[in-house]
């Protein structure tokens, strides 16, 4: 492992409001935009635990459109939807009130609303993307940091694909993180969120080359989810754990932790969206799967000893050889998983074939550049992880 300190150029123009009641800012925040205001949310979540009825309380003054049933992982067809209200009422400005799939489906519905062309062609080219409506996100889950990136990531069920993006223009202008919003989220979602900000914090740790600043924040992240997660997974409505959690996703998926760091090719998150894109799973139920056996298959001379800090530093592992230390780290982590009920087998998410998987395994080289990640993969490699997860 190198230390480096390597150039960057970053910027986060969200503005986060964060803690109890932070909502009642929203007609000031709405305001700045504009009057014609589309809601955007799920299933009904917000429904249940009263965000929606206090939404309606707080804009009453404002014209208030609605797009509902967001779907996780959403499709491009939510996104055609929100777009077609956009240009119909001249819309100024979206509220996003959900998880990352809320999220992530507003953001290209801002996009969207400037294209003349249908919503498909923003996500596989990017460069289409030229204006975009203002964006005011309301998080309910912490998992994803959609809150506080410029990632947005869309499925078409018609060609099975799962894409994600990243467009700086896609920023939200300003994210409510209220953690009381989440005390609602159930012990499945609240576990694959924390699988989801760990493996955040993997993607961008194991790296060729990293710097002391981003080995910190990295570390101090895995552990703060490690701690809390188990805490609001036993105990839903312990406010300190739902915060932590809350702040660990916002900062672990916007890019702060890697700067001057090298580059990072994401492989459980190429992976995963491959199983998601054919299986429709939950996004962090699959990077827990894949995250121990990806480590598993590529643990070797060059990786071990990034691996054996991960388990001395953050699972407590205290084993001099690296390779066994990387060893005990990995089942640490896997413990750790199943203490929070996540699954461990493809199996266990219902996925009992091997049909796609040569296929899922090309497309996730060819989305993201696994040949020059820490431990480079080829398609054939990744097939390989496939079959250990079954
Ligand atoms: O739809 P509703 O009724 O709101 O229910 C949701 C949904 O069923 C529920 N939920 C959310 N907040 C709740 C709640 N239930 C009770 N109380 C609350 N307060 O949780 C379920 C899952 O929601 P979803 O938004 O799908 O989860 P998540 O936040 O994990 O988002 C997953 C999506 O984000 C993408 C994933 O691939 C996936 O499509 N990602 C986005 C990223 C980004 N923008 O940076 C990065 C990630 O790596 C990820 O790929
Ligand atoms: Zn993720």
């Amino acid at each position: 492992m190198k230390d480096c300190a390597n150039d960057f150029d970053f910027c986060t123009p969200t503005r986060v409001l964060f803690g109890k009641d932070k909502i009642n800012e929203l007609p000031k925040v709405l305001g700045a935009f504009g009057k014609k205001v589309l809601l955007v949310y799920g299933g009904g979540s917000i429904k249940k635990n009263g965000i929606y009825t206090k939404i309606q309380e707080l804009l009453k003054d404002f014209d208030l459109f609605e797009l509902s049933g967001v779907e996780p992982n959403p499709r491009v067809s939510s996104v055609r939807a929100g777009a077609k209200i956009c240009k119909e009422q001249n819309i100024d400005v979206v509220l996003a009130v959900g998880g990352g799939s809320v999220l992530d489906c507003s953001k290209i519905i801002c996009d969207a609303a400037f294209y003349d062309g249908d919503a498909w062609d923003l996500v596989i080219d990017g460069s289409k993307i030229t204006k975009a409506l203002p964006l005011v996100s309301i998080l309910t889950l912490a998992a994803t940091g959609s809150e506080f990136d410029c990632a947005a990531v869309i499925s078409n069920p018609d060609t099975n694909e799962k894409i994600g993006i990243l467009n700086p223009l896609n920023f939200p202008k300003v994210s409510i993180l209220d953690p009381s919003y989440t005390l609602t989220v159930n012990k499945k979602h609240t576990a694959a969120g924390c699988a989801d900000i760990m493996s955040h914090i993997f993607e961008q740790y194991m790296v060729d080359g990293t710097n002391m600043v981003s080995e910190g924040l990295c570390e101090s992240i895995l552990r703060t989810v490690i701690k809390f997660g188990k805490i609001a997974y036993d105990n839903g409505s312990d406010y300190t754990a739902r915060a932590n959690l809350m702040w660990a996703s916002s900062l672990a998926c916007n890019g702060i932790c890697a700067l001057g760091s090298d580059m990072a090719a994401w492989v459980c998150h190429a992976i995963e969206h491959e199983l998601s894109a054919f299986y429709d799973i939950t996004h962090g139920e699959g990077l827990a799967i894949l995250t121990p056996q990806v480590m598993r298959y590529t643990l070797s001379a060059k990786t071990q000893a990034r691996y054996a800090a991960f388990a001395r530093r953050v699972m407590n592992v205290n084993i001099e050889d690296d390779n066994k230390a990387a060893l005990a780290g990995i089942e640490a982590l896997e413990k750790f998983f199943a203490s929070i009920g996540l699954p461990k087998t493809l199996k266990e998410v219902g996925i009992t074939d091997e049909l796609h998987f040569k296929e899922m395994a090309e497309h996730a080289c060819k989305c993201f550049p696994l040949h020059l990640a820490f431990a480079p993969l080829a398609p054939s490699d990744v097939e390989e992880i496939l079959r250990m997860c079954k």
